[in-house]
């Protein structure tokens, strides 16, 4: 089947098998090897890519749900102001994800942060799908809320500016 969609910024229409997993896609349609199929099945949390701004799985994504969807991989979101937001919420906490987690773990903290988030439960279930037990619950829970600010703070001086 024929698949629409914009992926890190490119519109792309791909010829796929509809069930064809996204986490294949990118590796094998889009040429985005920096997200790999770790586990193949939703025991590492280590392909997460932004569908429509919202933390998906992309080994659990089939082709068909992101037709007409805007999809990012953190290689091009580690370009974008958002994630110096997150990357000032790492510093002001002192905790920073380990290098296996870095990325998906980012775009989960993003996907929270842009919905504004700021139950600690619905924060701590949306991040455990990363099973890497690098980083500490309160502070998780703690960087979303200072990127919630950071956020919020560059928007004010964007409208004030505008
Ligand atoms: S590859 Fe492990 S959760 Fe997707």
């Amino acid at each position: 089947m024929k698949i629409d969609c914009t992926i890190d910024g490119k519109t792309l229409t791909l010829s796929l098998n509809s069930d064809k997993p996204l986490s294949l896609i990118l590796r094998e349609n889009t040429g985005d090897d920096a997200v790999v199929n770790h586990c193949n099945g939703a025991m590492c949390g280590l392909c997460t890519v932004l569908v429509d701004g919202k933390a998906m799985l992309s080994c659990m994504v089939p082709a068909f749900e992101i037709r007409g969807k805007t999809v990012t991989t953190f290689d091009s979101f580690r370009k974008t102001k958002n994630m110096k937001d997150i990357e000032k919420a790492y510093e002001s906490v002192g905790s920073f994800p380990c290098q296996d987690c870095y990325a998906s773990r980012s775009l989960i903290f993003e996907s929270l942060i842009d919905e504004g988030i700021t139950d600690p439960e619905e924060i701590l279930k949306e991040l455990s799908i990363i099973k890497c037990p690098c980083m500490d619950p309160e502070d998780e829970i703690n960087i979303v809320l200072k990127g919630i600010e950071a956020r919020r703070k560059r928007n004010v001086r964007r409208t004030q500016f505008a």
